[in-house]
């Protein structure tokens, strides 16, 4: 913390006035559920991004990231938000601003901005939410703004969706932006209806691991899925009157599977519909103290997006098959967009060192490099810290 604020002064010429915390996210179960109108389960933890801000009395925003310390201060008036390839990871921030902006926010001046992160960029913890929802809690903040959490969500979304161009659902945005520390967050995306539940592992944590397999959203499979979704579920709609995947039960699924005319689809859809009921099941045996089940229920997850949603790739298949292996293992799947990047895995506390140890090793030696681990705390969302 003192450290980049020195950086900021060296950088900027004058002292930051704010500083400000945004979490990343564990998705617990849910996966490729939200934009399909379904059910899922995330956290925030307690790895995120950090920024030092001073607001400016003119137009000019000048941003840094020590992360892309290479890139140095990336400028640009209040009057030209406009998506720059050349300005890379301020894209995120930019896009917020404009986000707001465009949604009749008044953002009178400009600021000086000094960001760093210790969420591995493109792993699936949802670096770019954290910028995206940091960037909305200083916004708030600097120039006092009546916006809450969930509709800065929204705007978060809206800039992925309108100014990356990724065809990203809610979930992570309103993780970063609602987390609660000790809590997941049961989220019905079709509604935006939400839960806190309580995560109680006495004798367990939560153990991220990371594949190192980096994946590009935009680059990667994502928006093909949604897109084979929705040409499935226009299927469906002949005869069934739903707006979403989500509102499906199983029974009604499958006994309509027939309306979807390729093999692949009918597979995509499965696991909507399916991962959405798993996703219940699930909140609701973690609230009945059975782990036990809700690990079950996490394996077949990884199972159902292995071979129906065909988004884990060799990597994440190694990772999660060598947890599955362990003592002391309750439940182990990937968690976020997928093709790279993490898996989540609960393991008992005196099993943690054994876990990371053998599968570690294993790990390094069916797939040539290292992955790597990181015990997740729950945490609270964005925040303003001074
Ligand atoms: C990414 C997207 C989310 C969600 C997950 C998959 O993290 O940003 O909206 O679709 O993938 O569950």
């Amino acid at each position: 913390m003192e450290q980049l604020k020195q950086k900021f002064q060296q950088l900027f010429g004058s002292e930051p006035t704010g500083y400000y915390f945004a979490p990343g996210r564990v998705n617990l179960i849910g996966e490729h559920t939200d934009y399909n109108g379904g059910n899922v389960f995330p956290c925030a933890i307690d790895k995120g991004t950090y920024a030092w801000v001073r607001v400016r009395d003119d137009q000019q925003l000048r941003m840094y990231s020590e992360n892309f310390s290479e890139l140095g201060i990336i400028s640009f008036q209040l009057n030209e938000l406009t998506y720059d390839k050349a300005h890379d990871w301020a894209n995120y921030p930019k896009g917020v601003i404009k986000m707001f902006v465009e949604a009749g926010y008044a953002i009178p001046t400009g600021f000086d901005i000094l960001f760093w992160g210790n969420i591995p960029n493109g792993a699936g913890l949802s670096s770019s939410a954290s910028i995206e929802m940091l960037t909305g809690i200083v916004l708030k903040d600097l120039f006092k703004l009546s916006i809450d959490p969930i509709a800065m969500a929204l705007l978060g979304k809206k800039t992925e969706n309108l100014f990356i161009g990724v065809n990203s659902g809610i979930m992570d945005q309103f993780a970063v932006a609602m987390g609660k520390a000790g809590h997941a967050i049961l989220l019905d995306c079709n509604t935006l209806h939400y839960e806190y539940a309580p995560v109680a592992l006495p004798d367990e944590v939560i153990v991220i691991a990371n594949t190192n397999k980096r994946r590009g959203l935009a680059d990667s499979k994502y928006n093909e899925r949604r897109a084979e979704c929705e040409e499935a579920l226009a299927e469906l709609q002949t005869v069934l009157p739903i707006k979403a995947l989500g509102e499906l039960s199983i029974d009604t699924f499958e006994a309509h599977k027939h309306l979807i005319k390729s093999e692949v689809r009918q597979r995509r859809a499965k696991h909507a519909v399916y991962e959405n009921q798993r996703t219940l099941k699930a909140q609701k045996a973690l609230s009945e103290g059975n782990l036990t089940e809700f690990g079950k229920l996490m394996n077949q997850s990884h199972i159902s997006l292995r071979d129906d949603y065909e988004v884990t790739g060799k990597e994440l298949d190694t990772l999660a098959a060598l947890a599955w292996e362990q003592e002391g293992v309750i439940g182990a799947r990937m968690t976020g967009a997928g093709f790279g990047g993490c898996t989540v895995n609960i393991v008992k506390k005196n099993k943690v060192d054994d876990f990371i140890k053998n599968v570690g090793a294993a790990y390094q030696k069916e797939i040539g490099y290292a992955a790597d681990f990181y015990i997740a705390n729950i945490s609270d969302g964005a925040k303003v810290l001074i």
